[in-house]
């Protein structure tokens, strides 16, 4: 029998993250899942459970070290390997370059770039110990549009958003050889909560957004390449003019 293949997602509550857990647990995945609040993270996976497989509730606030550490040592005592590690909690804050409040900016770094640096450090090991001849294991970082083309009022988040895309470049050329590779996805808007200022009539109607949906399944295509293809980055945009903008 093989064995039944392990993600750990993070910001797995709601949102994108919540598409990504599900789509994975639909395909027979047994699954780490981590965000914040408990509760909710308890009932995303009494939903997921009905899919077959193991689910494994972590909560954890990326501004956190501790929990962070916590998090992967406990997904690690759970199921001993790691084939795809999804990056996905981040936050958001807009504001003007000139009065952007450095504890803020420093915070957003905490969230979206140190802790799934961290993560990514600590289940390397284990990634590359779940690596066969033919199937690699995934870093997938959930990156954004405004990471590659950056808009105004955005210096932070954009910033940590080009930072992930990075990461998982220079990811690639240390860690590609040994099967274990990273992908940054940069969705325009997504139809969550985090986009909820932006939506309405006189905005962009969230049935025109990109869905959760969308963003899961270029997460679960990418695990589903051989450990010989490397897809560095995924540019997800939204129709029409849009198509350098969030
Ligand atoms: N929505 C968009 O338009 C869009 C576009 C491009 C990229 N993205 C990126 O996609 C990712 C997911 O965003 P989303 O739109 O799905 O957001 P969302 O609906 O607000 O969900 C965010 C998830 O992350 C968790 N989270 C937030 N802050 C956290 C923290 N400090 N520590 C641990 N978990 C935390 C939340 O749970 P708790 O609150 O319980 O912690 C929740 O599960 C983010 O990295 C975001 O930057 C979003």
């Amino acid at each position: 029998m093989t064995e039944r293949r392990v993600a750990l997602v993070t910001g797995a509550s709601r949102g994108i993250g919540a598409a990504v857990a599900d789509r994975f647990a639909r395909e027979g995945w047994d699954l780490t899942i981590s965000a914040r609040g408990a509760d909710a993270l308890d009932e995303r996976a009494e939903a997921l459970r009905a899919h077959g497989g193991r689910v494994l509730t972590v909560p954890a606030d990326m501004s956190d070290e501790e929990a962070v550490a916590t998090l992967a040592a406990r997904h690690l005592d759970e199921y001993g390997r790691t084939d795809a590690l999804v990056l996905n909690a981040g936050m958001g804050a807009m504001g003007a370059f000139a009065d952007f409040p450095a504890r803020r900016f420093d915070k957003l770094y905490q969230v979206n770039v140190r802790a799934p640096f961290l993560l990514a450090q600590s289940l390397l090991a284990s990634m590359k110990s779940t690596v066969t001849k033919t199937i690699g294991a995934k870093v997938i970082a959930i990156s954004s549009i405004t990471g590659v083309y950056p808009e105004p009022n955005l210096i932070a988040y954009g910033s940590t958003k080009a930072a992930l895309i990075s990461m998982c470049e220079t990811f690639n050329l240390e860690e590609s050889v040994n099967g274990v590779s990273a992908t940054s996805i940069c969705p325009g808007y997504v139809d969550t909560d985090m986009s909820e200022w932006t939506k309405g009539d006189d905005a962009i109607p969230a049935d025109e957004m990109i869905s959760g949906d969308d963003v899961a399944e270029i997460a679960y295509s990418v695990t589903r390449l051989s450990r010989w293809a490397v897809l560095p980055q995924a540019i997800l945009t939204r129709p029409g003019e849009n198509m350098h903008r969030a």
